[in-house]
């Protein structure tokens, strides 16, 4: 008789200890990030003297190392002895209001004030006396803002809040992958944002090689991992987005199947199976928490690759990328056919320069005699296996 659960309490051959393989975990040394590090440190100084400084914004690919480094920077100024900084990192996937985030400002300061009840006057007026009290910066690092619904009104708020202090201030870190935000956002804003601006670049395949040993270190037994395989997983998350976060989950993966195989080691057939797996759990996850229309956009990417596109026929040894403008009358019957409103042209060169940055897919500037310029776009993933996922996700749901 097979024991239930009896896998539960199997130890694993290979893994020594996950949870530094989980995505949440912020390893103690970053790799190759570390001017980086030193530029946000660098422009913290006047705010960790007691001045205001200047607000600061990162921007990068996802799994650039961007929340893992910030992160980093909160904890070191969090060790700090006295001073009178102060620093709240918010997560804006959670708190995605600015009542929400000025509730969890008060919370992690003010406690007696977080209760809920207060509006938003109250806490405003409380986090404004609270700073006031012996002359306090406050340092907000807003992660994946552009998810606020509100945004405009919160870094108003913030700012406005300066003006409004006798003594002390207010600092914004912004943390953000997507840049089509950056047109949403009121220009006042947008300049008071952009003070200071970080880029993240994509990690190389060599620079994913050194995160995924480091990793493997400490996460897996000694001499499971084929060093080989470590070059594999670098290599195909750096030819797909240089996104580190991809490369772990391949390396991880890889020694789940491993284990459920029961062998004690990983080689290179459980890291191609594993990069199948991974890319499709992101491309899942990522898919599944875009906003409608850019769901409906990549929708109709996806029938179109099954189908092929009218430049297919231009040109065989490129059959695989689609006309931007096809997408776009693609999309719109679609749109139409569901009774929507459909989004301008304009939003929509947004929306794919979004998908793009996302990964979701790629691509390039045809060159000239394809339709004077005109960009190609193609899916970075199965297309069958994108329109089943989009059809479950949008369409049987209700
Ligand atoms: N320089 C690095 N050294 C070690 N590990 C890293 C490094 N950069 C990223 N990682 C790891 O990769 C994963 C993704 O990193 P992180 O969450 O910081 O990316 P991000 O830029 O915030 O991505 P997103 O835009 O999707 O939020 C994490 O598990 C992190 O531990
Ligand atoms: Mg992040």
């Amino acid at each position: 008789m097979v024991e239930p659960f009896a896998d539960l309490f199997k130890e694993s051959a290979v893994f020594a200890n996950r949870e530094v393989l989980s995505p949440h975990y912020v390893p103690k040394h970053l790799l190759f990030r570390e001017r980086q590090i030193n530029e946000i440190e660098k422009s913290l100084t006047p705010s960790l003297r007691g001045e205001r400084g200047r607000n600061v914004f990162i921007y990068g690919k996802t799994g650039t190392g961007k929340t893992s480094c910030i992160k980093h920077v909160v904890d070191k100024v969090r060790e700090l002895p006295i001073i009178k900084a102060k620093i709240t990192y918010v997560n804006c996937r959670i708190y995605n209001s600015r009542y929400r985030v000025l509730s969890k400002i008060a919370s992690d300061h003010i406690p007696q004030y977080a209760k809920r009840g207060y509006g938003i006057t109250d806490i405003y007026e409380k986090i404004i006396n609270w700073i006031e009290e012996d002359g306090k910066i406050l340092v907000v690092v807003l992660d994946e803002l552009d998810i606020v619904r509100d945004l405009d009104d919160l870094i108003y708020t913030l700012t406005r809040s300066n003006s409004d202090i006798k003594s002390g201030g207010v600092t914004i870190i912004g943390v953000s992958n997507k840049i089509s935000f950056k047109e949403v956002l009121d220009p006042r804003s947008l300049s008071t944002l952009y003070e200071n601006e970080f880029v993240f670049p994509p990690y190389n395949s060599e620079e994913l090689a050194a995160i995924i040993k480091d990793r493997v270190a400490s996460g897996f037994k000694p001499n499971v991992v084929d060093p080989a395989c470590v070059n594999l997983a670098a290599a195909i998350a750096a030819k797909d987005s240089g996104d580190a976060r991809l490369a772990l989950k391949i390396i991880t993966k890889a020694g789940e199947i491993a284990d459920n195989k029961n062998q004690s080691s990983v080689g290179v057939n459980e890291i191609t199976e594993a990069a199948k797996f991974a890319e499709e759990e992101i491309a899942y996850e990522v898919i599944g928490m875009l906003p409608e229309h850019q769901k409906l956009i990549v929708y109709a990417i996806a029938l179109m690759s099954i189908t092929g596109g009218r430049y297919k026929k231009l040109d065989e040894n490129n059959d695989s990328f689609l006309l931007s403008g096809e997408i776009y009358s693609r999309y719109n019957s679609i749109v139409e056919s569901l009774h929507k409103d459909v989004k301008t042209t304009r939003l929509y060169r947004r929306y794919i320069a979004d998908l793009e940055m996302q990964g979701i897919i790629i691509s390039h500037e045809s060159g000239k005699g394809i339709r004077g310029h005109t960009k190609l776009i193609k899916l970075s993933y199965q297309p069958e296996k994108i329109k089943e996922m989009i059809e479950k996700n949008l369409f049987k749901e209700n």
